[in-house]
């Protein structure tokens, strides 16, 4: 799951789709594209929005996005359009390129839609988010 920061919509991405899959038979896990918050603890709101959903996020750490992921996942989900054109910017090989889904692909398939970035707004944003996350995560947890 990769968003920019690493600490308000991937790190609930992680934990969404953690809640929903069998962790001895899916690793999830999220990073960002920046390297800004990198060590840092997810933001407070998305912690309480986790909350409010019986979901733990503070033991999550950001960590920046890295070529070498690639390889260790088979599939990479990215929040927005900016997130796939960075991250696609370090796939070299087809096979890596292929990996790349937008997560909202998973309910509007085709439609190109983006995890709107709720950094920079209120609490609304993060309870939207919340819902977008948990609808796609239900879908894909379904077709693993
Ligand atoms: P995220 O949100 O990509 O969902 O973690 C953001 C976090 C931090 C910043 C932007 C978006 N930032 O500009 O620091």
């Amino acid at each position: 799951m990769v968003c920019l920061g690493n600490i308000c919509r991937s790190p609930l991405a992680e934990e969404i789709l953690k809640s929903k899959v069998d962790s001895d038979k899916v690793y999830v896990d999220s990073a960002g594209t920046g390297h800004w918050h990198a060590g840092e603890a997810p933001d407070p709101r998305s912690f309480e929005i986790a909350k409010k959903h019986n979901l733990d996020i503070s033991y999550q750490r950001a960590r920046q996005f890295q070529p070498e992921d690639f390889d260790t996942f088979d599939i990479i989900y990215v929040m927005d359009n900016s997130n796939k054109d960075d991250v696609l910017s370090m796939a070299k090989t087809e096979e890596h390129r292929k990996k790349v889904r937008l997560i909202l692909d998973e309910i509007f398939p085709g439609e190109n839609v983006d995890v709107p970035d709720p950094y920079y707004g209120g609490s609304t944003g993060f309870e939207n988010v919340f819902t977008m996350l948990d609808e796609a995560c239900e879908n894909i947890a379904r077709n693993l």
